[in-house]
């Protein structure tokens, strides 16, 4: 031991090592917290403020040493100082520490705490796109009526979109379809007719199925023109099937979608695939066919192509024309959805502004 230590007596330096203890203590002792970060930093304070000065290094520990130095008289009351020193840091501690944790206790429960009474977050429903809705209104209808649904691809080979539905190389209708290639010989289909040709394909005759899907064609948008859109395809091939069957379904297909008083009406057209061909046309859902912005005064809304198949296209798919006969139909429905929806810009519906879209269901 130095001079300077020898010099200070052992009372002194529990009395220092207890006064020390009390100059940092001081400020958790009139504890007040409002805060619950401010209570857990000062919880880690008042740890480290318990090593330093109860731990084997410190100032108090060091004065347990000098007991046995201490006078053999005077021995037992050192010792004793020493422990109730030791004591009342102890307790000091034990108490700051025990209210800071029930502070930091409490103040925890309190910001868990669920307020069961508030209204609770409405969770965001989505919807189905319009044309979607309208898609699905003209399945239920055909289902009805005998119709399986049939969905196929969307990128095409030539033979689909053109040649199996007797559309060969150089045709004009070649022209007006006009779609978007790649390098390898594939096409983005530019009708669903192709659905056509893959359903007899697949489920071979007789066949009743409706096609709904993407089409593209090389168009620049405008507000009647998208250069994606979706079609629906029908096809109904058996034996023995005439105009007659054709004229009837169509009829009755536009009474279950517009009304029981609609009027469909059948015009001489030309598609390659069909011979006969006609375009259909159905009196205006709005104007009962007197004449509407709708309708354009005409009374009429055009629809869509249809016609008796081709006997090319059974041959293309191995079926004997002699023995078959169908008929076949296509309508776009974006146009359709413009018109029930009354839109003026069939943009509208690929804009996906959902404030637009969540209009309809
Ligand atoms: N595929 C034709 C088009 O995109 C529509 C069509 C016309 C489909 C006549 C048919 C049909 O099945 O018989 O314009």
């Amino acid at each position: 031991m130095t001079d300077s230590q020898t010099e200070t007596s052992p009372e002194q330096q529990v009395e220092a090592a207890r006064k020390a203890f009390e100059q940092e203590f001081e400020r958790f002792a009139r504890f007040t917290a409002s805060d619950l970060e401010a209570a857990v930093s000062d919880e880690r304070a008042l740890a480290d403020l318990r090593t330093r000065h109860l731990g084997k290094k410190s100032a108090l520990a060091a004065t347990k040493k000098l007991i046995g130095r201490v006078a053999a008289d005077q021995r037992a009351a050192f010792g004793q100082l020493v422990q109730a020193t030791e004591a009342a840091l102890v307790q000091s501690l034990d108490q700051a520490e025990q209210s800071l944790k029930d502070y930091i206790q409490s103040e925890r429960t309190a910001r868990e705490s669920i307020d069961v009474t508030l209204p609770g977050r409405r969770p965001r429903f989505g919807h189905r796109h319009p044309i979607t809705l309208l898609r699905e209104r003209l399945e239920d209808v055909f289902v009805a009526l005998g119709y399986v649904i049939e969905d196929d691809r969307e990128i095409e080979t030539d033979f689909y979109n053109f040649a199996a539905l007797n559309i060969p190389e150089n045709h004009p209708a070649r022209g007006w379809q006009d779609t978007f290639y790649t390098t390898d010989g594939f096409a983005l289909r530019s009708q669903t007719s192709t659905v056509q040709i893959h359903a007899m394909q697949r489920r071979g005759v007789p066949v009743r199925m409706i096609a709904p899907g993407r089409v593209f064609r090389r168009d620049t948008p405008d507000p009647t023109h998208n250069p994606m859109f979706f079609q629906v395809e029908g096809l109904c091939v058996d034996r023995g099937i005439t105009m007659a069957h054709l004229k009837g379904t169509v009829a009755e297909f536009l009474r279950r979608l517009f009304g029981p008083d609609t009027v469909t009406r059948f015009r001489p057209s030309y598609f390659p695939f069909t011979e006969p061909s006609a375009e259909f046309d159905f009196s205006c859902f709005k104007c009962k066919g007197r004449g509407c912005r709708i309708c354009k005064n005409s009374g009429w809304i055009e629809l869509g192509g249809s016609g008796m198949v081709h006997p090319n296209v059974l041959r293309a798919v191995g079926v004997d024309p002699q023995e078959y006969s169908g008929f076949a139909f296509g309508f776009g429905i974006d146009r359709m959805c413009a018109l029930l929806y009354e839109l003026d810009d069939i943009r509208l519906l690929f804009e996906n502004d959902v404030r637009f879209l969540g209009q309809f269901e």
